[in-house]
């Protein structure tokens, strides 16, 4: 069975990686959210996409550049209208606070390939480890050797690889980098791919999906899972395939 994974929670119709994205993918039934995190001066885990918060705050500069107090000044929701008022940046653990009662999964992609945040993993291992969510976590990212990191020093929480290009010769890559799973650009995955993968134990979860007909031929596929803006429209196209 796919699961549905509402990326930067239901980014299509909400302010992205905010908690009232992360809300409105529960109440449409989302299987799980997707966020990524990044490092503030002070070393707090920020919950934001770009490596700016230009794009989607009302505010200007880099992420790495400003201290938390200061980036929760934000507004997230700035771009909106006015539709959502005020949503701060979220922290990780006001995230994880509000998942752990539920019953959501969580990947966590870590934006560290461009920056090279030191200690991300670790801050991150650790919250995910004091909210008992190592069972319904993920982490992702396209540095690939902080996966392997990862799963290093926390065997127990899963990792992915994210990648555009198809991978050469991913069977002996993915061993190499100890993934549990690939997140490929979706346009790159074909069902004997997916067969292949899912054969050696490796889970396939394609990013991002917003039409209904790229939706309808994953979910022939089989991949273990969609990332998608638009949670309620893939869940209804899910239920008619
Ligand atoms: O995790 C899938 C997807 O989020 C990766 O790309 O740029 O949307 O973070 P991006
Ligand atoms: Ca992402």
């Amino acid at each position: 069975m796919t699961l549905i994974f509402a990326h930067r929670g239901a980014a299509g119709t909400h302010p992205e990686n905010t908690m009232v994205a992360f809300r409105e993918a529960e109440r449409v039934g989302a299987d799980g959210i997707e966020l990524d995190v990044q490092l503030t001066k002070d070393g707090e885990i920020v919950v934001i996409h770009d490596e700016t918060v230009d794009r989607t705050t009302d505010g200007s500069g880099w992420v790495h550049d400003m201290t938390y107090r200061d980036l929760r000044k934000l507004n997230a929701a700035a771009k909106w209208g006015g539709r959502y008022g005020h949503c701060p940046i979220p922290h990780l653990e006001e995230v994880l606070a509000w998942l752990e009662p539920t019953k959501l999964f969580i990947n966590i992609e870590l934006k560290n390939n461009r920056i090279p945040y030191e200690m991300l993993e670790q801050k991150t291992i650790a919250l995910v480890r004091r909210y008992g969510l190592e069972k319904r976590t993920i982490f992702s990212s396209f540095n690939h050797n902080s996966m392997r990191f990862c799963r290093t020093v926390a065997p127990e929480i899963e990792t992915a690889l994210l990648y555009m290009e198809p991978l050469h010769d991913p069977w002996t890559y993915v061993k190499v980098m100890k993934a549990d799973g690939l997140h490929p650009y979706y346009r790159t995955v074909t069902a004997t791919f997916v067969a292949n993968a899912q054969r050696r134990g490796l889970a396939v979860r394609p990013f991002t999906i917003n039409k209904p007909e790229a939706m309808k031929t994953m979910f022939a596929y089989g991949v273990d899972a969609i990332f998608t803006d638009h949670p309620r429209r893939a869940k209804e196209w899910k239920e008619k395939t």
